[in-house]
C-alpha cells in the first residue's frame, strides 16, 4: 500500500513524523510532499530518514532520484505520476490555508497540485489554533470537502500549542493510520455490492416532550447510524435515514428528522415497504410522558412525571416486513452486554443484533469510536474498536454475505 503524507506548516508537523512510522509499521510504503510552510518548522532530511524516500517538496524542482523518474529518455511530470501511483492521500497537519486550498481548487504548489490530480482518496486531519478552526471560513471549507467525499479527521479538544484551550489539536496518530487503511481498503471494495438494495435506517436517540421546552432524552449522538448510512450509500444502496438527532448535511440521501419515539415509528413503518435492509441504530425510548403539559411546567419542590410504555418499533418491523427483508438491531448495554445482546437477537425475531457496551468513555454513545459483536442466529463475529464508519462497513459486509447466498438456502 502506498500512502502520499502531505505535511503542511503548522506546529503539530513533528507529529506527521510519528505518523510516518506508524503508517510504515502497519506495511504502508510512505512518500512524503512538504509544503513549504511545513519546511519552516522541520527540515525535509527527519521524513527522508524515516521514510527511506526523498522529500518531494516543489512543483517546479522535481525530484532527482532515478527510482522516481522514468525510463531513460523518458520525462515524467512529477505530481502527475506521484498522484497515479498513490492508494491514498492523507494530509496531517492540514493547515487552515492548506484546507482552503483544496477547497477552492487551487493548485500553486506541489500538494495541492497532487490533491487536484489524484484519483486516490482525500482525507485531511486539520490542526490549528481554535479560533482558526471555528472560523466560518474554516468551516465551510471542511463542509466543502466533505461534501465531496474527502474524509476530514475531526481535531480533537484540549491544550494548544498557542496556549488556548479548545478544539483544534491533531487526531491521534492512530485513528488518523486507522481511517488511511480503511479509506484504502474500501476503495478497493467491490463499489456496487449493495446496489438495488433499499437501506433504511434509523439514528439519534428519540426526545420524548414533558412540555413545550423540556423533554426526556438519552445520550445517543446518531453518529452510528449515519456512517451506516455513509457506508451503504458509498455500496451502492438508496438509503432512507430516519434520524433524531437532526439532518446531517454531509449526507447524499433521504433523511426524515423525527423527534418523538411515535414519530420515529410512522416514519420507519411509513418507508417499510420498500425496504430490503433495516438497521436500526437509533435509541427510541422506551417511555414517554403520559400527559404533555400544553405550557411550560413552573418550578415545583418535586414533580413526578408519569410514564407510559412506547411500542417496540423493532418488533413491529419483523412483524410487518416483506419476506426477504434483512433487519439489524443495536442493543445498547451497560452490563452483561452479550446475553442482553443474545436474549433481544432470541426474542425480537431479529436476523442480527450489534451488542455495544455504551458504559466505555472511548466507544458507544457521543464519541466517534465503537465497539461491539455482531450477533447472529449461526455465528457470533466480534467488532474490535474501530472508527464508527469502519463497524459500519463491517455490519453491511455481513448484509452483503448474506445476499450472496442463493435463495432459499437464506440465513
Ligand atoms: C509558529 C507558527 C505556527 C503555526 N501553526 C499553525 C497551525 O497549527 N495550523 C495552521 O493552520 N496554521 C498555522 N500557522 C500558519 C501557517 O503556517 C500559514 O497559514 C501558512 O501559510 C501555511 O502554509 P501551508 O498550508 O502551505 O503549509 C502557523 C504559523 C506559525 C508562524
Amino acid at each position: 500500500m502506498r500512502i502520499l503524507l502531505g505535511v503542511s506548516g503548522g506546529i503539530a508537523v513533528y507529529k506527521a513524523a510519528e505518523l510516518t512510522r506508524e503508517l510504515q509499521r502497519r506495511g504502508a510504503e510512505v512518500q512524503v510532499v512538504m509544503t513549504a510552510g511545513a519546511e519552516r518548522f522541520v527540515t525535509p532530511l527527519t521524513f527522508a530518514g524515516l521514510s527511506g524516500r526523498q522529500v518531494l517538496t516543489s512543483l517546479w524542482e522535481p525530484a532527482v532520484d532515478e527510482a522516481a523518474s522514468g525510463e531513460a529518455g523518458q520525462f515524467d511530470i512529477e505530481h502527475i505520476r506521484v498522484a497515479q501511483e498513490v492508494d491514498a492521500v492523507v494530509i496531517a497537519p492540514a493547515t487552515a490555508n492548506t484546507i482552503a486550498k483544496l477547497a477552492h481548487g487551487l493548485a500553486n504548489d506541489l500538494l495541492s497540485t497532487i490533491c487536484l490530480a489524484t484519483t486516490a482518496p482525500l482525507l485531511v486531519a486539520p490542526a490549528m489554533n481554535v479560533n482558526m478552526w471555528r472560523h466560518v471560513a474554516t468551516q465551510e471549507n471542511v463542509a466543502t470537502l466533505r461534501g465531496r467525499g474527502v474524509r476530514v479527521i475531526e481535531p480533537g479538544a484540549g491544550y494548544l500549542a498557542c496556549g488556548m484551550v479548545g478544539e483544534g489539536r491533531l487526531a491521534e496518530v492512530d485513528q488518523i493510520a486507522d481511517a488511511a487503511f480503511w479509506a484504502v481498503k474500501e476503495a478497493g471494495r467491490k463499489r456496487d455490492d449493495l446496489a438495488g438494495e433499499v437501506v433504511l435506517i434509523t439514528a439519534g436517540g428519540t426526545q420524548e416532550s414533558i412540555d413545550p421546552v423540556r423533554f426526556l432524552g438519552n445520550r445517543s449522538s446518531g453518529k452510528m447510524g449515519v456512517a451506516v448510512a455513509q457506508a451503504a450509500v458509498a455500496r451502492g444502496a438508496k438509503v432512507v435515514l430516519v434520524t433524531a438527532a437532526g439532518a446531517d448535511a454531509s449526507l447524499r440521501c433521504e433523511q426524515v428528522v423525527v423527534g418523538t419515539a411515535a414519530e420515529m415509528q410512522r416514519a420507519v413503518m411509513e418507508r417499510l415497504p420498500e425496504a430490503t435492509v433495516v438497521v436500526m441504530a437509533a435509541a427510541v425510548a422506551d417511555y414517554r410522558v403520559k400527559e404533555v403539559a400544553v405550557q411550560k411546567l413552573k418550578k415545583r419542590d418535586s414533580m413526578v412525571l408519569e410514564l407510559e410504555r412506547n411500542e417496540d418499533i423493532l418488533r413491529r418491523v419483523v412483524e410487518e416486513k416483506r419476506q426477504g427483508t434483512v433487519v439489524i438491531g443495536f442493543a445498547a448495554e451497560t452490563e452483561r452486554i452479550l446475553e442482553e445482546g443474545r436474549r433481544k437477537l432470541r426474542e425480537k425475531g431479529v436476523d442480527a443484533v450489534v451488542a455495544n457496551d455504551v458504559s466505555r468513555a472511548d466507544s458507544g454513545f457521543e464519541v466517534d469510536r465503537n465497539a461491539g459483536t455482531l450477533l447472529m442466529r449461526d455465528a457470533e463475529v466480534e467488532l474490535p474498536a474501530s472508527s464508527k464508519r469502519e463497524m459500519a462497513e463491517r455490519i453491511l459486509d455481513y448484509v452483503g454475505a448474506m445476499r450472496a447466498v442463493p435463495v432459499g438456502l437464506g440465513f
